[in-house]
């Protein structure tokens, strides 16, 4: 394979846009103004959307939070934050353009007050800038926070569609839900004031570039689809590892735990997108229709199964790059008794015709030895006849989903010489070396999408609420103690049950 950069003249995130996906005029109130989340990716990915030339040419920006601050005083922040987090560099003219369409108010969430400022501020917006009256709420705000918010929206009007007022349309972020039952009657709450189309529920790892190239690569190259099956697929592993600890969200995670904050979302969404079906089309219903179909052939655990094929550990001292670093204990905000989850494992089988019998292990863990997200699919070996494929590692496709974001297939090639020996190599592909620019980040193309009004890479109520069935029935076995929760190094590549749940299988994870 060849690592010439491929000729494009125009970046393709912008070129493969149709008109119909340039957004129309929008303000933009994001709730949180202030936070981690607006700070390090709202506000970069706003930048560089503007930098893009893909923010619409009638645009405001408005912070809400609870803090209070003049316009200016937000704006000189702003800048702060981009130019620490933003993945390019802030130039102070593409700074000022956004910087002229930002704005801020100060509320609290449950006063219907600010929301009556909110509205004033956002009327005038629209008089002055043009905006129309499209309004997109990004709720970049604790899970709590997320009903007072809404009704409040909606008394004070905001929500209304009706009239030609404009579209409304509302990000929520996750946790949405912490099981099944509370997911449920998030969505009740949610519904009351929303209809599906106007609601977007973020899981940011689907605005990676890597993990849309899943659909494209599987559905868009002739080779893949026929390899894609029970017939050649023996395994599927999915890991989403980091090396980050809590990083001072320790008592955020005492409530939530790694199979809340990943497994639920990022990792049971890279599932869907390795095992749907091709959807009849890339409309939002047809994609989230397969999807969901992947989630409810997935055998739901009992409590004795669940027990056999999940793992449940919590990360204890260790040492990271030659670091030492604190066990999960040993954090702030957590119990020195906690028996949170830091690292989870499962094994899932999905009962379809296209994957019955190939087990997939899923994966993810908090202060594991590196920082990487793939999906590796394992294929059946060939028969030992002619080659001793038996001590060969089988073929496998690997999506590097990050960092060094590719593909590589590693195949068995003959050692040159005169012995007839073989030793596992690999073909390559790799984004920067490939494209030789930069991907945008998810919240770039997330919060475009909105705009336009593309839910597609949004979660549907109905995903969000199938997804929690399946962790429900973890948490329920676990809240058991089935299985135990087990202790492993930091720095490691997670615990020895780890291992244990594919070597009974005759199997083993990747070495990353
Ligand atoms: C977030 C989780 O959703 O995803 C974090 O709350 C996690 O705990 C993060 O670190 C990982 O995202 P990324 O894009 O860095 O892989």
């Amino acid at each position: 394979m060849s690592d010439e950069p491929i000729e494009v003249e125009q970046n393709p995130f912008r070129a493969g846009l149709e008109s119909t996906r340039t957004p129309g005029p929008t303000s933009l109130v994001i709730f949180g103004a202030t936070g981690d989340l607006t700070r390090r990716k709202l506000l970069p990915a706003l930048y560089n959307l503007s930098v893009d030339s893909l923010l619409p040419s009638r645009f405001a920006m408005i912070g809400f939070a609870r803090r209070d601050k003049k316009d200016e005083q937000f704006r000189t922040e702003a800048k702060e934050d981009v130019a620490k987090f933003s993945r390019r560099s802030v130039e102070d003219g593409a700074f000022a353009r956004l910087a002229a369409a930002t704005h801020y108010v100060r509320g609290e969430f449950g006063d219907p007050k600010a929301y009556a400022s909110l509205k004033k501020s956002l009327d005038s917006l629209a008089k002055e800038k043009g905006t129309g009256g499209n309004r997109l709420f990004y709720l970049a705000t604790p899970p709590a926070n997320t009903r007072e918010i809404l009704e409040n929206l909606s008394r004070a009007g905001l929500l209304d569609e009706s009239d030609g007022a404009g579209t409304a349309r509302v990000i929520i972020e996750k946790p949405f839900g912490r099981d099944l039952e509370s997911a449920r009657a998030l969505n009740r709450d949610v519904q009351r004031v929303l209809a599906e189309k106007q609601t977007f529920r973020i899981d940011h790892y689907l605005g990676k570039e890597t993990v849309q190239n899943i659909l494209a690569f599987r559905f868009a190259n002739g080779i893949v689809e026929r390899l894609w099956n029970r017939e050649c697929v023996d395994h599927v592993q999915i890991t989403v590892a980091e090396e980050i600890g809590v990083e001072g969200r320790g008592a955020f995670y005492e409530q939530t735990g790694i199979l809340r904050d990943i497994f639920q979302n990022h990792l049971l969404q890279l599932l869907t997108l390795v095992a749907m079906e091709p959807p009849a089309d890339f409309g939002a219903d047809d994609v989230r229709d397969e999807k969901l179909k992947v989630l409810r052939s997935i055998r739901p655990f009992t409590p004795d199964e669940a027990a056999r094929f999940t793992v449940r550990g919590q990360y204890v001292e260790g040492a990271i790059r030659g670091e030492r670093v604190p066990g999960y204990r040993e954090e702030d905000g957590v119990k020195k008794t906690s028996e949170t989850d830091t690292y989870a494992a499962a094994r899932f089988h999905i009962d379809n015709f296209r994957w019955s019998g190939v087990p997939f292990y899923l994966r993810t863990g908090k202060r594991l030895a590196r920082r990487v997200t793939e999906i590796a699919v394992g294929f059946k070996k060939a028969p030992s006849l002619l080659f001793d494929t038996a001590a060969l590692d089988a073929n496998a496709l690997v999506i590097r989903i990050q960092p060094d974001e590719g593909i590589s297939l590693r195949f068995g090639a003959k050692v040159p010489g005169p012995a007839n020996q073989l030793r596992p190599v690999l073909m390559d592909f790799r984004y920067g070396t490939s494209f030789g620019f930069e991907s945008p980040e998810a919240y770039e193309r997330l919060i475009l999408d909105a705009m336009v009004g593309d839910s597609t890479l949004f979660n549907r109520a109905d995903e969000v609420e199938e997804e929690w069935k399946l962790v429900t029935a973890i948490l329920d076995a676990w809240g058991e103690g089935k299985p135990k929760l087990v202790a492993y190094e930091a720095g490691t590549w997670g615990p020895k049950d780890s291992d244990a749940l594919l070597a009974r299988e005759g199997r083993r994870w990747r070495r990353l």
